[in-house]
Parts: structure tokens; C-alpha cells; sequence
């Protein structure tokens, strides 16, 4: 069914393809029931979604499980060692297949005991002998895309998306330069976080430090501000810092394999990347939409070895008690305000030398928005 197209609505202000001279999209792409329905298929049902970590799925049988929204979508290592994922459902009458995640030479229906290879064929379905015309073969589990980038596992609904590596051209060197050792991380530590704001507040607060200074006391504390930079490629943007206090208020650290301050991703459309100085880590925050106006968050942390030391502990306090908290209060108050009949659209606030605190990156994040509802905002 072709929807009709998002305009212009009386009050609007254009959005531009020129940061400098853009609005910023209206209030109501924070709001709108419609238009976050729309953003499934426009965005979360094509692009590729993190799922999880290869050492998550690290032998034949291990199962892990993600949800898209209304889509659930199970991945599994395969007897072979190959990776699969398939839509999360029963092909008999459609219960949930497997939950969480788990280990198990079979995924077998709660229901009524379908039981289905790793590779997704159906092997069993209990008396089903005197069927006429039942062919197993056509009651496979429903595969969809699925491949690993430097040890993050993504799905993609769309069968026909190019690959992820080849849409984040560039990513892969630039995660590997900060932490050499990313092959050997495994999944170590997850927080989660609820926020009372629609997930694009969330991307867009992460994409700029231009709030750094007046919200983040020890984050300003730590990271050198002055070459904190914000590059923007195809699907994501990086957000680096040279350099970094090792006694700093945020939390301590020694030097590590690669000395510099902090690095951080974004990855479209709502996967955040990590790596903090010191000792190896990376840890990767998604923001789940939940509505339009709530957020679900995944803080998981990627070390050497499953248990954490104690500078990666620092850390991981500093990332729960003082960083997440500072944001999603930000977040927050944003989303009360983007109610208010005082407020509909601001500008991007961005120089010509791409400063630390040019917001050009909220502006490429938008843009991928505005692109993919196919909204005329002009
Ligand atoms: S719905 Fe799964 S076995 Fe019946
Ligand atoms: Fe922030």
C-alpha cells in the first residue's frame, strides 16, 4: 500500500540538504503514532539491526534471539559453523519458536513439538503421516540476511540490501585502529535503560558535543575537547578525541594498545559503537524504539575476557551512574518540550571547520531520516 507523502504542514520550516541553512525536522517526527509506524518498513524492516556478538554464538547449537520491532528474528551457528537467522515463528500455526537465547542441537515449538535443524528445515512434526501433499521441505523456518562485521552480528529483513560492510565502507579500518584486538572480545556485561523519549531524540543527542561542556562535567573532564571531531560517511558518522585524561574525574585508566582519548560511532539506524582509552573494550548502545515516545536501551560491553577488570569496572559505573543518566535526563526534558505549542522545529548549529561542536552530524542523521520516510520537507 503506497502512503501518502509527508509534507509540509502550515508553520513548517524547510529542511535542507545544506546543514548551514536547515531547519531541524518538525516536532511532530518525535510524536506522530503515524509516522513511527511508517519508520518500520522505511527504515527498521531494510537496514541492518544489530543482533549480537559472535562470542554469543560461539559453537554449533548456540542460539541467540532479537526483536525489530513486531518482528522476531532468532540466529543460530549451525552444525557446520556457518550463521543463519530466520523469522522467529512456529511455520505450523505460528507460535514463537525460541526465546532469549540457548544452546540446543533442535529449535523445537513449545506448542506442538515442530522441531526445526539449525539450518532451518523442519525435521520433525509429529503425526503428520497421513497428510496428503505434506511436504516438509516447503515448512522451513523463513530465512532472513544475516552477516558479521569485526565480531557484531546484523540482520537485515530486506533480502535484497547490499552488504553491511560495503554500506559502512570505512567503518571496519577505523574500528580496527582503535582496538587492534577487537577479534578477541567477547561478550561480557549488559545494562539496559528505559527513556521517555522517541529514539531519534536519543541518536540525535548522542551525534553532537556541542552539549558536552554545559551537561557532562567529567566526560569534558577526560576527553580533549579541542580535538574532539565528528566525521559523517555513508551510514554512520565517527566522533573521536586524540587525547584523554588518565586521572580524570569520569574514571581512571592506564594507557592502553592505541593511546587516545575516545571514539564512538553511529551506525544507522540506531546502533551506537563505543571504545573508551585504556585497556581493550568496546561496548555498543542500541536504542530499541518502543513507541513514539519511549526507548529501550542496550549498553553491552565487548572485553578480553568475560569479567571485567577493574578500570573496565570504573567504566562501566562511570557509563551507568554518570554518563547515561546526565543524557537521558536531556532526552527527556526534549521530549516534554517537543509537546509544547512554543516549540515545532530549531536549526543546526554548525561552523565551517566542522568544530567539536558542530552539530553537522545530527544533520546527516536527519537527512537519512527524511530520505528513507521519502518525506518532501523542502
Ligand atoms: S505452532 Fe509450533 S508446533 Fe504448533
Ligand atoms: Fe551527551
Amino acid at each position: 500500500m503506497d502512503l501518502p507523502t509527508l509534507r509540509m504542514q502550515t508553520g513548517d520550516r524547510p529542511f535542507s540538504d545544506q546543514p548551514a541553512q536547515s531547519h531541524t525536522i518538525p516536532a511532530r517526527f518525535y510524536l506522530d503514532r503515524d509516522i513511527y509506524d511508517r519508520e518500520k518498513e522505511a527504515i527498521f524492516y531494510r537496514s541492518w539491526w544489530f543482533a549480537g556478538h559472535k562470542s554469543q554464538l560461539d559453537q554449533p547449537g548456540r542460539f541467540i534471539t532479537t526483536r525489530i520491532h513486531e518482528q522476531s528474528i532468532v540466529v543460530t551457528r549451525a552444525v557446520d559453523g556457518r550463521l543463519h537467522a530466520f523469522y522467529n515463528v512456529c511455520q505450523h500455526r505460528g507460535h514463537e519458536l525460541v526465546r532469549g537465547s540457548g544452546m540446543s542441537r533442535l529449535l523445537v515449538c513449545p506448542y506442538h513439538a515442530w522441531s526445526y535443524d539449525l539450518d532451518g528445515q523442519l525435521r520433525k512434526a509429529p503425526n503428520t503421516g497421513d497428510l496428503v501433499n505434506f511436504d516438509k521441505c516447503a515448512f522451513s523456518l523463513k530465512p532472513v540476511r544475516v552477516e558479521e562485521f569485526c565480531g557484531l552480528v546484523f540482520v537485515n529483513l530486506d533480502a535484497d540490501a547490499s552488504p553491511f560492510a560495503e554500506q559502512a565502507k570505512g567503518l571496519e579500518e577505523e574500528l580496527r585502529h582503535y582496538c587492534p584486538g577487537i577479534d578477541n572480545l567477547v561478550y561480557a556485561h549488559r545494562s539496559n535503560y528505559e527513556i521517555a523519549s522517541n529514539w531519534k531524540v536519543v541518536i540525535d543527542n548522542f551525534l553532537e558535543c556541542y552539549h558536552c561542556r554545559v551537561a557532562h562535567r567529567d566526560f569534558v573532564d577526560m576527553v580533549d575537547m579541542v580535538s574532539y571531531k565528528s566525521e559523517v560517511r555513508r551510514i554512520y558518522s565517527s566522533h573521536t578525541s586524540q587525547a584523554a585524561q588518565a586521572n580524570s574525574s569520569a574514571f581512571k585508566f592506564e594507557k592502553g594498545a592505541v593511546d587516545f582519548g575516545y571514539a564512538a560511532w553511529y551506525v544507522w539506524p540506531n546502533l551506537t559503537i563505543w571504545i573508551y582509552p585504556g585497556e581493550a573494550n568496546l561496548s555498543t548502545l542500541q536504542m530499541l524504539p518502543d513507541g513514539p515516545e519511549r526507548t529501550v536501551e542496550h549498553l553491552d560491553w565487548f572485553l578480553p575476557s568475560p569479567e571485567p577488570s577493574a578500570q573496565v569496572r570504573d567504566a562501566m559505573r562511570y557509563m551507568d551512574e554518570v554518563l547515561q543518566p546526565e543524557d537521558i535526563s536531556l532526552c527527556e526534558s526534549v521530549q516534554r518540550g517537543l509537546h509544547s505549542k512554543g516549540y515545532n522545529q530549531g536549526r543546526f548549529v554548525v561552523d565551517k571547520a566542522l568544530s567539536h561542536i558542530s552539530e553537522h552530524a545530527v544533520h546527516h542523521f536527519q537527512q537519512m531520516v527524511v530520505n528513507a520516510l521519502g518525506a518532501d520537507l523542502r
